[in-house]
């Protein structure tokens, strides 16, 4: 069986730091060893900019090319399609095109779970498989929790992304009950966090009192800084561009969560198994 963990990063919310987490956890858990691939499937493809790929729209291919293969039964390499920068990071890009997908997607035979079988196939070869996703609940959205094991939501701890936070939450319920019974929620990651204001304080509080019971919410807060700012412009993750930031050392606690809890359900796993 399989070992690569499957993790969608989603919140229907804008801006919450879904591609930030993305880039900042693939960096810390490659730093660490593991075979990481993250996929961009937003049009946006911001993550395909901020792992260095400055011109999506000039890619040969994309994940659409890839999805686009699946859905017309045609074959393809483990590899192809995936970019190395100049950290290791492996990306499966986008661009724009990915935007017609939600349409190619309407026709396709079992259109979601088009993602899935392109996963299934290239599974073997990572720890850890990441998935940032867009803004917003479409089939794109639809397809990456359809092939997780699992969704880390980051949440900006205002009121309004909170509702956004309510959101997904009732999004992952419906594809558990419809299209994927496995599916847990890994965790809230709290993000974009100035913990100087009574604002973010009383927010964080409400989300661990009112969801820390029943879903992990992460110990780790990630705060403002400009490093990650910056480090996007470099098209570098925060671990390269300064690793004593503030913002890295979030990230790199975070990370150290996300491992530790795998490890703690693997250890689940195999004293079950026994
Ligand atoms: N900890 C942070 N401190 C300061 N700025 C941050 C931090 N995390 C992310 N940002 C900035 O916030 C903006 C939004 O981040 P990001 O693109 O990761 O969000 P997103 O949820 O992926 O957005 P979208 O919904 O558009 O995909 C970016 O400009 C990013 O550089
Ligand atoms: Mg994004």
């Amino acid at each position: 069986m399989s070992e690569c963990k499957v993790i969608a990063i989603a919140n229907e919310k804008g801006g919450v730091a879904k591609t930030t987490t993305t880039l900042n956890l693939g960096a810390n858990l490659v730093r660490k060893g593991k075979k990481v691939l993250m996929i961009d499937l937003d049009p946006q493809a911001n993550l395909t900019i901020l792992s260095g790929y400055r011109r999506p729209d000039k890619l040969d291919k994309t994940i659409t090319t890839i999805m686009k293969k699946v859905i017309g039964g045609v074959s393809f390499e483990n590899t192809e399609g995936i970019l190395e920068n100049k950290e290791g990071l492996k990306v499966m890009p986008a661009n724009m095109e990915l935007k017609s997908m939600e349409t190619n997607l309407l026709s396709a035979f079992n259109k979601e779970a088009v993602l899935s079988r392109y996963i299934k196939q290239v599974k073997k070869d990572y720890d850890y498989i990441l998935i940032d996703c867009m803004p917003s609940v479409g089939l794109l959205v639809i397809n990456a929790l359809a092939s997780a094991d699992s969704v880390i939501i980051p949440v900006q701890p205002h009121f309004l992304p909170l509702n956004g936070m309510t959101e997904v939450l009732r999004t992952i319920d419906k594809i558990k009950a419809f299209i994927n019974p496995r599916l847990k929620v890994e965790g809230v990651l709290i993000t974009l966090a100035n913990m100087q204001t009574k604002l973010a304080k009383a927010t964080v509080d409400t989300i661990r009192k009112n969801y820390g019971r029943s879903i992990k919410v992460y110990k780790t807060i990630i705060p403002m800084g400009i490093k990650v700012a910056e480090s996007g412009i470099a098209g570098k993750s925060v671990f390269s561009y300064k690793k004593n930031s503030k913002v890295a050392m979030a990230y790199e606690e975070f990370s150290e969560e996300v491992l530790r809890d795998n490890a703690r359900t693997r250890n689940a796993r195999t004293t079950e198994c026994r």
